[in-house]
């Protein structure tokens, strides 16, 4: 069970992408869309092909960053979205963000699908990680598989019951709710976070 840079980078040159939805995913849209101040530093790690950093961008937010160890994706992005500022765009271990750039803060870290993707023996960092990451009102925002779905390789399932002993002891739950505007085949299986720091 290899998970690191060229598992991942793999998958991009061969197109066996089955994640990537093509689009913003409706509950990330939902959320962006209430947002108001363009002054936002948001992050997206392992944002792959970055559609929420694109949408971000088309709608004026300035300080929108992604972080993913994947060349290819970020390469699909660049191209995609020239006006978008290239220096936002971080290739390197989410894991290593902070020694890597240790004055970047956030509002709000914006999951999709990054979680799973990640092996479960990285969730504890993963919620430290966040945490650290984030300023002191800062939120982790997004959806995570409410499914039990693999074990041996991404994506990674797990419960609501799991995830809330994971993130309590760093997070408010603001919401942790089951998803209702999922798209069709992650219907019934996502639970909708909105976690503010601790
Ligand atoms: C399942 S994909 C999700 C991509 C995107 N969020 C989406 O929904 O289409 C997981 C992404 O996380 C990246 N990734 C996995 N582990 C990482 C890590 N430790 N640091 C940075 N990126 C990582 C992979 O390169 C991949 O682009």
């Amino acid at each position: 069970m290899k998970q690191d840079v060229t598992f991942w980078e793999n998958k991009y040159q061969e197109n066996d992408i089955a994640w990537d939805i093509g689009n913003i995913s409706t509950p990330l849209k939902t959320y962006i869309d209430q947002l108001t101040d363009k002054d936002l530093h948001i992050l997206i790690p392992g944002g792959g092909n970055s559609y929420e950093a694109e949408y971000l961008h088309q709608l004026g937010f300035k300080n929108v960053y992604v972080v993913d160890f994947s060349e290819t994706p970020l390469g699909n992005i660049k191209t995609r979205v020239a006006t978008f500022p290239k220096e936002h765009f971080i290739q390197a271990d989410f894991f290593e963000l902070h020694n890597l750039h240790p004055n970047l803060s956030f509002e709000i870290i914006l999951e999709q699908t990054f979680f799973s993707a990640i092996p479960p023996q990285l969730r504890n960092n993963y919620a430290t990680q966040t945490h650290r990451l984030l300023k002191s009102n800062g939120k982790l925002v997004g959806v995570l598989f409410d499914d039990a779905l693999n074990t041996d390789k991404p994506p990674f399932g797990g419960s609501s019951e799991e995830y809330i002993s994971l993130l309590k002891p760093f997070y408010s739950l603001a919401i942790f709710e089951k998803c209702y505007n999922s798209i069709p085949n992650r219907a019934n299986r996502e639970v909708f976070i909105k976690l503010e720091k601790n």
